[in-house]
């Protein structure tokens, strides 16, 4: 099938150079690469490239004003894309990378405007997958990236999802298995009077006070119609294609609730989904349900490993409500409460 053509395998630990060589080369030419990051699948173009930078906008059916992480994989880089950036730009970067933590700062003249969107500001990021920093090596050049979903829908953990996502639109995906982290990096906008968590990710806030002291978090979701200093604070994101809704409190009282529900889903003979931690699935054992166990509920890493496969698994079921529960604001909770308040849309039930 053609489709497969474009998959290739690759090595994760250690990338087969001819396989890399081959990637770079579609970079170089213009073209659009998938590969694997430690937070999920980015789709990949030369980043001083306009017109192959283009080209992602139309194969995500992403809106123009949603700018795109530029990713390097050498500090020294920084000094290309970004301008005069502040001391604590350099601490940061050799505290967490490469690792899941984008910088937000003035942009350089050498970064096309529509990488970031007309904006005067360019989120850079070093990742750590050996993937990721062999072919930005081997490219010769930084690669501006997003998530390499359809604009909207859950972020890429497999090269399988992007396939269902992308298919024909992407010039070649490489495929080197599962992502570590499974949600996205952290945003961290250094350009605002006091850094700003503009996105919770791969990074916890409690790493980046270590080092900062104090950092503000972006409001979660907007007010109808307020202006949006990152888009992916959008209201309906990340989401599965049922409706999610998401319950927040006391644990007793969320699973109680969440039982109450799927009775009165049951008896509308809707197709229901459920997002759990292990200890919480005897709580629904023997209920005509699909289930998603994430994980042990202390095991935050895993959960958010897990986290947008599980989604994705849901729609493929066919179901047609999910219904999924927080798991604290704590370190990697945060993240995950953001992706799920986004996937939610609004539709929180707060116990
Ligand atoms: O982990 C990740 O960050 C993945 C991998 C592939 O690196 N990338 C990713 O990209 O999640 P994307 O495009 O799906 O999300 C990037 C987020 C968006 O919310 C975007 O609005 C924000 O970063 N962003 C990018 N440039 C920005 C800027 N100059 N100012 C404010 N926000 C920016
Ligand atoms: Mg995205």
């Amino acid at each position: 099938m053609k489709i497969e053509a474009k998959l290739l395998q690759v090595n994760p630990i250690q990338p087969e150079k001819d396989v890399i060589r081959r990637a770079a080369e579609v970079i170089r030419l213009g073209g659009l690469v998938a590969f694997p990051t430690e937070t999920v699948y980015g789709l990949g173009a030369d980043a001083l490239n306009p017109e192959a930078v283009a080209r992602i906008f139309t194969a995500k059916e992403r809106p123009p004003n949603d700018p795109i992480i530029v990713h390097i994989a050498d500090v020294e880089d920084l000094a290309l894309l970004a301008k005069d950036p502040p001391e604590i730009a350099r601490r940061l970067a050799e505290a967490f990378w490469p690792g899941p933590l984008t910088l937000v700062l003035p942009r350089a003249e050498s970064v096309p405007l529509i990488v970031t969107a007309g904006l005067e500001t360019v989120a850079v990021r070093m990742p750590s997958h050996p993937v990721a920093l062999a072919l930005i090596k081997a490219s010769g050049t930084p690669i501006a990236a997003p998530s390499a979903n359809l604009f909207g829908r859950p972020s890429p953990t497999t090269a399988r999802h992007v396939l269902e996502d992308l298919g024909e639109r992407v010039d070649l995906i490489l495929d080197g298995g599962t992502t570590y982290i499974g949600v996205e990096s952290t945003v961290l906008d250094l350009s605002a009077e006091k850094p700003t968590i503009l996105r919770p990710g791969g990074t916890s806030r409690e790493a980046l006070c270590a080092i900062l002291g104090e950092v503000e978090v972006a409001r979660k979701i907007p007010r109808e119609g307020e202006k949006l200093k990152s888009p992916g604070l959008m209201r309906r994101h990340y989401a599965p294609q049922a409706t999610l809704l998401l319950f927040l409190g006391p644990e007793e009282a969320v699973l109680a609730s969440m039982r109450e529900k799927v009775s009165h889903l049951l008896r509308e003979e809707k197709n229901v989904g459920l997002m759990l931690a292990q200890e919480d699935m005897v709580a629904f054992k023997g209920q005509p349900v699909f289930i998603q166990n994430l994980g042990p509920k202390g095991d935050l890493s895993q959960i958010a490993h897990r986290l947008f496969a599980a989604m994705r698994a849901l729609d493929q079921k066919g179901v047609d409500v999910i219904l999924a529960r927080g798991f604290g604001s704590v370190g990697l909770g945060l993240a995950i409460e953001d992706r799920l308040l986004k996937a939610a849309g609004g539709r929180v039930i707060r116990l």
